[in-house]
């Protein structure tokens, strides 16, 4: 859209780095610390995404995580050219210090252009060397800013809840100073299907991030070879939003079928044309198959 259109939107962060570093640990402190303060007692739902705050310059700032395992669906939804993800943040643990996997994640994100926040989990453990990491790293090109480097480098324990608040201020000061995170709020929705299952009761059950527009209750949208009309708005506290603006995720549900990981969405005026435009698709796929089988 035009210049005057755009707003900005939060960064949206994949957390990444070698078996057993942290990550899943991380993920779940930094969820854990911002539901205890924003609902006592509320039920988190697995939405595979969610959104934090912070107060970054006495300002409330808001982050994205995609909650999935790591690179894969990094590699994942690339492969699929889709680009979900704005900032990697790479776990190495201290003690360990820099792994194959570790290399390998700063690959994936370095070859999609992203900038890299540095978290140096485990500094709890007795053994830990959170100097090693940052010489290591640095030999790989990320130059921690205390060494003249412009990499953000900051020392976590998941386990003690230490450095959270730190790491979330290094996401937003790097998002602020290497990115121009803007969106067009104003326009019909378009975004990425994250992770989607089939749920007993309530049908197919999509995550999705919004990249461009607002998704509403009501709007119809096309994911992949799945269409349908959002019956409801899911945050990742289960509370029914109205509306997700971008880089909101949010559980859809509604669908007709469950899209894939990495799927396009987007909302349509329309729904014949989503229809007509999800059936093309699934024919497309259906022949794709067909001619994969026969070679
Ligand atoms: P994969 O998903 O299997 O690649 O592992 P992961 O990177 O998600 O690691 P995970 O969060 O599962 O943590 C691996 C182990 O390290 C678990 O036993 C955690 O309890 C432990 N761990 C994670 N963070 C910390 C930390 O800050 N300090 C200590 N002492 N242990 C930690
Ligand atoms: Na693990
Ligand atoms: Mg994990």
């Amino acid at each position: 859209g035009a210049d005057e259109d755009m707003a900005p939107r939060p960064p949206v962060v994949t957390v990444m780095g070698h078996v057993d570093h942290g990550k899943t640990k991380l993920l779940d402190a930094l969820r854990n610390a911002n539901v205890v303060a924003k609902e006592a007692g509320g039920i988190t739902q697995s939405i595979g995404a969610y959104q934090v705050t912070t107060e970054v310059d006495g300002q409330e700032r808001a982050i994205t995580f995609i909650d999935t395992p790591g690179h894969e669906a990094f590699t994942a939804m690339r492969a699929r050219g889709a680009q979900a993800t704005d900032i990697a943040v790479l776990v190495v643990a201290a003690d360990d210090g820099v792994m194959p996997q570790t290399v390998e994640a700063l690959n994936h994100a370095q070859a999609a252009g992203v900038p890299v926040v540095v978290a140096v989990n485990k500094v709890d453990k007795p053994d830990a060397d959170p100097s090693k990491a940052r010489g290591q790293l640095t030999e790989y090109g990320l130059v921690p800013e205390e060494y003249g480097g412009d990499t953000m480098f900051v020392d976590v324990s998941a386990k003690a809840g230490t450095g959270l608040d730190s790491l979330l201020e290094s996401i937003v000061l790097t998002a602020d100073a290497e990115l121009d995170l803007r969106a067009n709020p104003d326009q019909n929705a378009e975004g990425l299907a994250i992770e989607a299952h089939l749920d007993r009761g309530r049908g197919a059950v999509a995550t999705v991030i919004v990249q461009r527009g607002t998704l509403r209750v009501g709007d119809t949208l096309v994911a992949g070879s799945a269409f349908g009309r959002v019956r409801a708005l899911l945050d990742e506290f289960g509370n029914n939003i109205e509306e997700a603006p971008p880089s909101r995720p949010a559980l859809v549900l509604g669908l007709t079928a469950v899209p894939g990981a990495g799927d396009n969405f987007m909302v349509v005026d329309d729904d014949r044309i989503a229809r007509q435009i999800a059936e093309k698709r699934e024919a497309r796929e259906r022949n794709a198959a067909l001619a994969k089988r026969s070679g």
